[in-house]
């Protein structure tokens, strides 16, 4: 679904990703796990149109999404959670999800709507609540609602989980398997590693902005040399 090939990608003069190359199978989750600074978000960027690339090329269903604009990238199908900023505190639960689908039909928007409170119950209780007084799991879960709204394919997910309590990490894997069992395809970038491990079926490990491992999650908890390395497991 998503072929990102011989990728060098980063923000002007910083080079931040080298030759990454990383494949997004159609109706699995892949998860990029490594370090602070190891370049997972700019990898997202990349993907979404918001770093600058200078080799390689992203393809999505085989079309080259390279040097299209974010919004253009959303159209084709591609949702992006980034890992900060990503609602707005003084406009209410309901609010957000209006913004966010405000390119839909009023209809469409409704019936999107919908499908999201199905899924997140608890932001149909919460829809009148300004967002920035949710708990950090309730952010997270609205967050990811701000980008199903739009009806991705392939949804792009930075840290979802990262400071979280562990039941509400729980929560919200759960609900990113729920995603996967609906037929939305996913890219998950995680710093910490044993819960990504535990719902991914292919995982990446990226450190210093090179791929250092590919395959599947059980043959890298084997690789007890770089989980040390790179991950202090
Ligand atoms: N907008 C930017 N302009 C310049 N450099 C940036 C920018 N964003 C990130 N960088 C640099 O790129 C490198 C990789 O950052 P990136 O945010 O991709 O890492 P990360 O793996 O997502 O880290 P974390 O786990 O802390 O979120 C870092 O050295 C960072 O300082
Ligand atoms: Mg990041």
């Amino acid at each position: 679904m998503l072929k990102v090939s011989n990728l060098s990608a980063g923000y002007g003069k910083i080079k931040v990703l080298f030759d990454v190359n990383i494949d997004v199978v159609k109706d699995t989750i892949t998860a990029v796990i490594g370090p602070n600074g190891a370049g997972k978000t700019t990898l997202l960027n990349s993907i979404y149109g918001l770093a600058d690339i200078y080799e390689g090329s992203v393809l999505f269903y085989g079309r080259n999404i390279r040097g299209l604009k974010p919004h253009e990238i959303t159209s084709l199908g591609i949702g992006y959670v980034p890992q900060t900023d990503n609602i707005f505190s003084g406009l209410t639960v309901y609010e957000n999800l209006r913004l966010a689908g405000s390119t839909l039909t009023k209809e469409r928007f409704s019936e999107r709507i919908r499908e999201v409170y199905e899924l997140f119950p608890k932001l149909r209780e919460l829809a009148n609540r300004r967002a920035g007084t949710l708990s950090g799991g309730e952010r997270r879960m609205l967050a990811i609602a701000l980008a199903l709204i739009k009806d991705p394919k392939l949804l792009l997910l930075d840290e979802v989980t990262t400071d979280l309590a562990p039941i509400m990490v729980k929560k919200v894997l759960e609900k990113v398997t729920e995603l996967k069992k609906r037929g939305i395809t996913i890219l998950l970038v995680e710093q910490y590693a044993h819960r990504a491990l535990e719902i991914a079926d292919k995982v990446y490990l990226l450190a210093s902005g090179e791929i250092k491992f590919a395959g599947e999650p059980r043959q890298l908890l084997e690789r007890k040399d770089l989980l040390s390395l790179y991950l202090g497991i």
